[in-house]
């Protein structure tokens, strides 16, 4: 049809319309109190759609403030615990936990210790909070001396194969100290794979496996590298991470990990991402998809507010909402804290 049709057609169809005038159709009716606006909406936000961040961190002496991130903190392993505690309070039932250790070297040591940072703040919260829902970032950025995601091959690239065993044995630890989902970052070929297999193998079958599967090479992060102090110490991320220009490899990336055995997957940031998401709702209907607010989203929306240049609590539930009508299930954000008290007093 050519576009004078369309026209043609439109303003015909107008014209009927405005000769009988009480048969207009109006969508505005549907909005017209806040019962009605309740009953129409198609979705909706609950503290059972959050989960909240924490930074343990092994030379932390008390709250460590984060500058970029205001309103979060590195904290110690008691400190991280209560923290979780306050989380449960507000109807919060996951968190995920990202370890500093007090001590890096190049082949992330301190990831897989028995007595590793992430492993004594999931029994902390544990013995707490026995229903919490734990999740850990499984990666070895914050471990290693060089602040890459892998074991440095010769040639200084991250070697993928060789780190697969070392992040199988980081999520056994992890499952061992009593995490529910292990949460591979990475992006190592055949990552899901490898951590499964470890886990069957140590018959932690039960523990599974959040695939931060797609994960673009976001400046978005900068906030989060200073707040684990995990930012390679040379060259980027843009060998394993995604390019922001594809969307179609995400299909892929969502596929294999489902293939090797992720029990949830994620996008990684969220708001540049929002059509990636909706890609891979509608390409697998049945996966749980997490999406993460990430660092930089949080840091942009807290300076705005901080200058009264938006209304922060508005704009944060309408991402988060938006969020979710983009297709997530769950939501990874710093806000969560915030955001389950609005909704506890909404
Ligand atoms: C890697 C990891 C990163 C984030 C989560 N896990 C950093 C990176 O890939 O460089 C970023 C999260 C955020 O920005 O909030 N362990």
């Amino acid at each position: 049809m050519s576009t004078s049709d369309e026209v043609g057609q439109f303003s015909e169809t107008t014209e009927r319309q405005s000769q009988r005038a009480n048969l207009v159709i109006r969508p505005r009716r549907l909005r017209r109190t806040p019962g009605m606006r309740d009953l129409v909406r198609e979705v909706s936000l609950t503290t059972d759609d959050l989960i909240l961040p924490l930074f343990v961190s092994g030379t932390a002496e008390g709250d460590e403030p984060i500058g970029s991130m205001p309103g979060v903190f590195r904290r110690t392993v008691s400190g991280t615990a209560e923290r979780a505690v306050a989380a449960a309070e507000l109807g919060i039932r996951a968190v995920i936990l990202f370890g500093i250790p007090a001590r890096k070297d190049a082949v992330a040591s301190g990831a897989y210790a028995e007595d590793g940072i992430v492993q004594e703040a999931a029994r902390a919260i544990r013995v707490r909070c026995p229903d919490l829902v734990i999740f850990a970032d499984t990666c070895l950025c914050e471990y290693t001396d060089h602040g890459h995601c892998g074991l440095l091959a010769p040639d200084m690239e991250v070697d993928n194969d060789g780190t697969l065993e070392l992040l199988g044995r980081v999520a056994v630890s992890q499952a061992e100290a009593g995490v529910d989902f292990v949460a591979p970052s990475g992006m190592m070929d055949g990552m899901v794979g490898a951590i499964r297999g470890a886990l069957d193998e140590h018959d932690l079958q039960h523990v599974g496996v959040l695939s931060y599967a797609v994960k673009y090479a976001s400046a978005f992060y900068g906030p989060f590298r200073e707040a684990a102090q995990g930012a390679p110490s040379f060259g980027d991320r843009r060998a394993h991470q995604m390019d922001p220009a594809n969307a179609r490899e995400a299909l892929r990336e969502a596929h294999l990990d489902l293939e090797q055995g992720a029990d949830l997957i994620m996008v990684k940031p969220a708001l540049a991402y929002q059509d990636v998401i909706h890609r891979i709702r509608e390409a697998f209907p049945a996966a749980p998809l997490v999406a993460y607010n990430v660092s930089g989203e949080y840091a942009m929306v807290k300076a705005a507010s901080a200058h009264g240049w938006i209304s922060e609590r508005a704009v944060v539930l309408e991402i988060l909402t938006g969020l979710k009508r983009a297709g997530a299930d769950l939501v990874i954000t710093y806000h969560a804290e915030e955001v389950a008290k609005w909704l506890n007093d909404r």
